[in-house]
C-alpha cells in the first residue's frame, strides 16, 4: 500500500459536473480568448471585460455538484489521511464540496477576490460585477478589487509552490486525472517526479493518469486509465488502493 498519495487534477475531473474545460470541442478558450480575459495585461486593459468572465464563472459554479470522481479522491484521502495530497489547477470548490480538506489550489480560488494593488490577504467572495457598475475598489484607497485567480503573465503562489513540490519530493505514488499537460509549471511536475524515479526506500514511484485522451506529456507516465474522470478515478482507486 502507498503511504504518500499525490494527485494532480485539472479541468477534466469537473467536467462532467458541468463545468468546461479549457482546451479541445467546447473548451472554454474556444469560446474566449485567454488574452483578453486571464492574462494580466488583460485586467490591465480592460477589467471590466475579466470581471464579465469571472461574474459568468460564479454564477455558473452556483450550478454544479462533485462527480464520482471528487467523491472517490475525497474518500481515498479520508483512508490515507495525512499520506494524501491534492494538487489541483481548477479555481472550482467541487473537491471540498465532495469532502477533500487537502487541496492545494495552485491557480487560485474562483470564489476568493484580493486586491489588485496592496497586500490586504485574499478573502472569500460570490459577488459579481457585470452590471455596468464601478468595479468594487479596495479599503486601501488605492486598488481595485480582482478575483484571486493566477493569470497568464504572473506567478504562482510561493508557498503554495514551495509546499506542493516538497509534497511531490516524498510522494510514493503520482496520478494526475484530466489535465492536457500543457501549461507549466504544473505540467512538469510528473517529469520531476521522474528524475527522482525512487522514493527513500529505493522503490520506484508509479505515475498515473486518468482522462480520455493522452496528455502531452504521456511520456512521464507509466500507466493509463482511459475514459472519463467519474468512471476511472473509482476504478483505479479500487485497484490500486483496495481497503
Ligand atoms: P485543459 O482544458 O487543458 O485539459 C483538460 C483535460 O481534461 C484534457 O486532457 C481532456 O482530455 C481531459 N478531459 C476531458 N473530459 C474529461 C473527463 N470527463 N474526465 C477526465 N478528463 C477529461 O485543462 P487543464 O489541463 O486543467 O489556467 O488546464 C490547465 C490550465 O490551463 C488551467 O488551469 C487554466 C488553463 O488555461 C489558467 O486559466 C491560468
Amino acid at each position: 500500500m502507498f503511504e504518500r498519495v499525490f494527485v494532480l487534477t485539472g479541468a477534466g475531473v469537473s467536467a462532467e459536473s458541468g463545468l468546461a474545460t479549457f482546451r479541445g470541442e467546447g473548451g472554454v478558450w474556444k469560446q474566449y480568448r485567454a488574452e483578453e480575459v486571464a492574462h494580466i495585461n488583460a485586467w490591465r486593459r480592460d477589467p471590466k471585460l475579466v470581471w464579465e468572465f469571472y461574474s459568468f464563472r460564479r454564477r455558473k459554479h452556483h450550478e454544479v455538484k462533485p462527480n464520482p470522481a471528487h467523491v472517490a479522491l475525497a474518500e481515498l484521502e479520508r483512508r490515507i489521511g495525512d499520506g494524501f495530497f491534492l494538487c489541483t489547477q481548477n479555481v472550482d470548490r467541487l473537491h471540498e464540496m465532495a469532502g477533500s480538506e487537502r487541496v492545494a489550489h495552485i491557480h487560485g480560488k474562483i470564489f476568493e477576490s484580493k486586491c489588485d494593488t496592496c497586500r490586504r490577504p485574499p478573502f472569500y467572495d460570490e459577488s459579481t460585477h457585470d452590471d455596468g457598475a464601478p468595479l468594487p475598489r479596495c479599503e486601501c484607497g488605492t486598488g481595485t478589487i480582482r478575483p484571486n485567480v493566477i493569470w497568464f503573465g504572473e506567478s504562482l503562489p510561493e508557498s503554495e509552490l514551495a509546499r506542493t513540490f516538497e509534497e511531490l519530493d516524498r510522494c510514493d505514488c503520482f496520478v494526475a486525472v484530466g489535465t492536457s499537460g500543457v501549461v507549466e509549471p504544473v505540467a512538469s511536475f510528473v517529469r520531476h517526479l521522474k528524475l527522482r524515479r525512487q522514493n527513500d526506500e529505493g522503490r520506484t514511484i508509479p505515475t498515473i493518469y486518468v482522462g480520455p485522451e493522452r496528455p502531452a506529456n504521456a511520456e512521464y507516465f507509466d500507466d493509463f486509465y482511459l475514459g472519463t474522470a467519474s468512471e476511472m478515478v473509482p476504478r483505479l482507486i479500487a485497484e490500486r488502493f483496495p481497503s
